[in-house]
């Protein structure tokens, strides 16, 4: 896949969770387009080293760095080392995201708390640092016509309720509520804040849904198109929804799911 190395020329990226899956593949378009990339891990440290070492390979620039996002001073800190290495922020991409999964009378409050922890607090701690950095900065028009963009990363399952999986929906059917609220507050600040909805996407998080072809043909079941996802189908919507060619695109989550919020299942029912 080839990217324009204009579309994100000269602008600073935070991509989370980005040592594998989703994220390193955003981490790596967001480079190959032109973006200088902190590739945020929480304890994959070889991995994030490769990603940044594929990056410097291909003439990018790019470092790991190592945060918990559901912690505050993680977070700060992490934000404090990206400004002084990069000088300021234009994009940040809260990728990070875990399950735990159990029936709903057995989930503990533990798992509750870890994944609402990640997949929410993270992400509004690390939304919040970068508004600041975006706030005091502002446009820089040599660079982007907004004063920064966050992408949030939410799921089918902001809209699609998951049995077994009642803490990670929950987590991002609050997403889809953050994402409006902070778009809807920072938008005349030339703010641009956007969710991506992937749908099921072949990532270690979902490797027992795909990886036999049992339940491959089980989860194809879902999906109109007929093919489970590749993280490329989403890191090209993180680009375009990085760069100003989505300008006027404000407070939407733009679902990449091959269909499944279509509901196939109705197709020849209800
Ligand atoms: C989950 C995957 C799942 C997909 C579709 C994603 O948000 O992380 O485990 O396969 O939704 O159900």
């Amino acid at each position: 896949m080839s990217y324009s190395t204009y579309l994100l020329k000269g602008q600073k990226a935070l991509v989370t969770g980005a040592s594998s899956g989703i994220g390193e593949s955003i981490a790596r378009s967001m480079a190959a387009s032109g973006a200088q990339v902190a590739v945020n891990y929480h304890s994959e440290i070889q991995e994030a080293e490769k990603v940044v070492d594929d990056i410097k390979a291909a003439s990018g620039k790019a470092f790991a760095i190592q945060a918990n996002v559901a912690n505050e001073d993680d977070v700060k800190s992490m934000f404090s080392q990206v400004l002084k290495e990069f000088g300021t922020i234009d994009i940040l991409v809260s990728n990070a995201g875990i399950q735990k999964d159990s029936a709903f009378v057995d989930m503990t409050l533990d798992h509750w708390n870890a994944v609402i922890g990640v997949n929410l607090t993270g992400q509004f701690l690390c939304a919040r640092e970068a508004a600041k950095e975006f706030l005091r900065r502002g446009v820089q028009p040599d660079v982007s016509c907004a004063a920064g963009k966050i992408i949030c990363m939410s799921s089918v399952h902001e809209v699609i309720p998951w049995a077994g999986h009642v803490n990670y929906a929950a987590s991002k059917g609050g997403i889809n509520m953050m994402m409006r609220s902070i778009a809807q507050e920072l938008a005349p600040h030339k703010i641009r804040v956007n969710a991506i909805a992937p749908g099921a996407i072949k990532t270690p998080i979902n490797k027992s849904a795909w990886d036999t072809p049992e339940a491959e043909a089980k989860l194809l079941q879902l999906i109109p198109a007929k093919r489970v996802g590749d993280v490329e189908d989403i890191a090209k919507a993180a680009v375009w929804l990085a760069c100003d060619e989505s300008d006027y695109v404000n407070g939407t989550t733009l679902f990449v799911d091959g269909g499944m919020t279509l509901y196939p299942g109705f197709r020849e029912n209800g």
